[in-house]
């Protein structure tokens, strides 16, 4: 703060500021403490000598196959499946948008059903088969729904699409949409900002037909 300004803030105090000497309250108000400063002091102190409890973290060791490789992995047990792929397995294909179920960002296939990766703990997958995106194409060929987004121009951003195109292989595995209203309705948690849904839907129509 320039001197000057000081003096208009605060006009008792300003002597000696900027000569090398600070007043008792222009001293403090330089630190921030100001008098409720020395007040807390004691109570830090008092603060300071209490133990903070720690909670203990269980570690849990899991077994899974992530597309066709067996994985072992030791985790605390309130890791996430999405984190667990993104973060310990490198998969980071699967996206992060809301981590809190609402937006199907994170979707990949457990034991051949879609999920939200997000709210799947990893030590509830012991024993799984999981699918990611990394795991739809073969060497160099594309799975056919990803094909078919390509053909479609079913992406903008593509922030959503590792998740829509993960869904659209469930739905197609399951089966049951048969007219565009229940695409529609059987897509309807995987969000895409961009808007992308009519494509979305053509594409999964194309490879519907094909099949
Ligand atoms: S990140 Fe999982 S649903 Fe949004
Ligand atoms: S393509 Fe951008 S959010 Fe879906």
């Amino acid at each position: 703060m320039e001197t000057e300004d000081f003096e208009n803030q605060y006009p008792e105090d300003s002597s000696g500021i900027g000569e090398g000497g600070s007043t008792r309250r222009a001293f403090l108000t330089q630190l921030g403490l100001g008098g409720v400063g020395l007040a807390a002091v004691p109570l830090f102190s008092q603060a300071k000598a209490q133990t903070i409890p720690v909670a203990e973290v269980d570690m849990l060791k899991v077994t899974m196959s992530v597309n066709g490789k067996k994985q072992m992995l030791t985790i605390d047990s309130r890791l996430t499946l999405l984190d667990a792929l993104r973060e310990k397995l490198d998969l980071t294909g699967t996206k992060k948008g809301c981590d809190h179920g609402q937006c199907g960002a994170c979707t990949v296939l457990v034991d051949n059903r879609r999920i939200n990766s997000c709210l799947r703990l990893t030590a509830m997958c012991d024993g799984a088969e999981i699918t990611t995106i990394e795991g739809l194409a073969k060497g160099e060929d594309l799975h056919p729904v990803q094909e078919a987004f390509i053909k479609h121009d079913a992406y903008q951003c593509g922030y959503c699409t590792p998740g829509q195109i993960c869904s659209a292989v469930g739905l197609i595995q399951e089966g049951r949409a048969k007219t565009d209203a229940d695409i529609r309705e059987s897509m309807s948690g995987n969000i895409c900002r961009c808007g992308a849904y009519q494509h979305i839907l053509d594409a999964i129509k194309d490879v519907q037909q094909q099949a």
